[in-house]
């Protein structure tokens, strides 16, 4: 084995910043030729479809009631459709989505009314690793609300757009820099404000402002603003942005990239919670610490301009948890604990197939129909998911009763 290392010719890797400013080029064909091998024909994403007994879990209510509904067409419920054998009967997002508003306990908040002083709520997921479940936690926590009735718009402020493909667009085919926050960005005058860029996506009630690679001119541009622009706040700008669409969606989710960019700044000035879902290991748990540094360092700056800010609440939420036996899990988490105290959520995400399965075909786990070869595990990673909507939701509902 030596002898054959030794000899190996050693080439020059000599590189230019010329060639590397030409690689981009250079690449493109063969970028576009695998895009076209792994990704096409990508078919459209669709929503799942419910079972009964799903749609009665949602609306909390027995089976027997939903078939009693089902007959009584006066009440306006959607009937569903009666599959082949004439047995069972399934239903849409959409129609699942009806159900619950109109059958279910769920407190209605004042979007259900157009009402111009209504306040949703924007939720920022942000952590300094990649790979911890950000954008996961946020495309299922957009879903899971919007199953509990709720209008949700989702901004994807990651340059790299995972969000969006989440979310069912093709990034690199439908997505341009004029389709983000960043025109808003350098013009906060454009015409229909940030509004003008919100999408409908294959989700019913889940709407999105894509992300694109050219979000990282906010890096540039918002600095040098700061220099040039008296009173320029670079961290309110999305703030700002974001005013008039909180009478139009009960929740607005921001996903971020691992950073503490310019953009990101105002995506955690401009929320009402910080989400932080961490995986459960050493260097993710230091990555977090050092996420609260920095920020805490930011904060200080800030803090003689933005006394008032509030957040209703930090929720760190734990991912990909590991229940191995040799898993670090137990140790992280005690230390989690320790650092972090309430601000841990009771709620945990097991590490599981069914999510990083779903990497490759751009799905989530609350994508997939069940069947009965997958209910078992999918009810393991959506049901902890599910849960920690309706907890986050009703901390909203506090608040929004609070305000009515
Ligand atoms: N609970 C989970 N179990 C297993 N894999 C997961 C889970 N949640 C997310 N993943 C996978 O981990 C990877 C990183 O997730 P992602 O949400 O893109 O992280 P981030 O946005 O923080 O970079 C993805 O491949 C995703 O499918
Ligand atoms: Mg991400």
């Amino acid at each position: 084995m030596d002898a054959v290392a030794t000899t190996l010719p050693i080439e020059s890797r000599r590189t230019t910043l010329r060639e590397v400013a030409e690689f981009a080029e250079k690449l493109a064909p063969f970028a576009d030729n695998l895009r076209e091998q792994i990704l096409a024909p990508r078919p459209r994403k669709t929503a799942p479809i419910f079972t009964i007994s799903e749609l009665a879990d949602m609306c909390n209510l027995s089976r027997q009631q939903i078939q009693y509904l089902v007959t009584k067409s006066d009440q306006g419920l959607p009937s569903g459709t009666l599959n082949g054998t004439g047995r069972s009967r399934t239903f849409t997002l959409a129609e699942v989505r009806t159900w619950v508003k109109m059958a279910s306990d769920i407190y209605q908040t004042r979007l259900a009314e157009p009402d111009s002083n209504f306040r949703g709520r924007v939720l920022t997921t942000a952590q300094l690793k990649g790979g911890s479940a950000k954008t996961t936690t946020t495309v299922c926590l957009g879903q899971a609300l919007s199953l509990l009735g709720r209008k949700v718009l989702i901004i994807d402020l990651d340059p790299q757009a995972s969000a969006s493909e989440l979310c069912g667009l093709y990034a690199e085919k439908e997505i341009s820099g004029e389709d983000t926050v960043l025109p808003y960005i350098y013009d906060q005058s454009i015409e229909g404000g940030l509004s003008s860029k919100v999408q409908s996506t294959y989700w019913d009630g889940l709407d999105i402002i894509p992300g694109h690679t050219f979000l990282y001119g906010a890096e540039f541009l918002l600095p040098a603003r700061q220099k040039t622009m008296k009173g320029f706040r670079f961290w309110s700008v999305l703030r700002e942005g974001l005013e008039p669409l909180r009478s139009q969606y009960d929740y607005i989710l921001m996903d971020t990239s691992p950073s503490l960019s310019y953009m990101n700044l105002n995506a955690l000035l401009a929320a009402d919670a910080l989400v932080m879902p961490m995986v459960p290991e050493n260097l993710d748990f230091i990555s977090s610490m050092a996420f609260w540094r920095l920020f805490s360092e930011v904060a200080g700056d800030f803090l003689a301009y933005e006394e008032d800010k509030v957040y209703e609440f930090i929720s760190i939420l734990l991912s990909k948890v590991d229940y191995g036996k040799t898993s670090s899990a137990p140790v992280v988490r005690q230390w989690a604990q320790t650092a972090y105290g309430k601000w841990l959520d009771p709620f945990e995400i097991p590490a599981s197939s069914v999510m990083s399965g779903g990497a490759l075909s751009f799905s989530t786990a609350l994508d997939i129909t069940n069947t009965h070869s997958t209910a078992k595990s999918l009810q393991r990673v959506k049901q902890p998911l599910m849960l920690y909507a309706r907890w986050l939701d009703d901390m909203f509902v506090k608040n929004w009763k609070g305000e009515a």
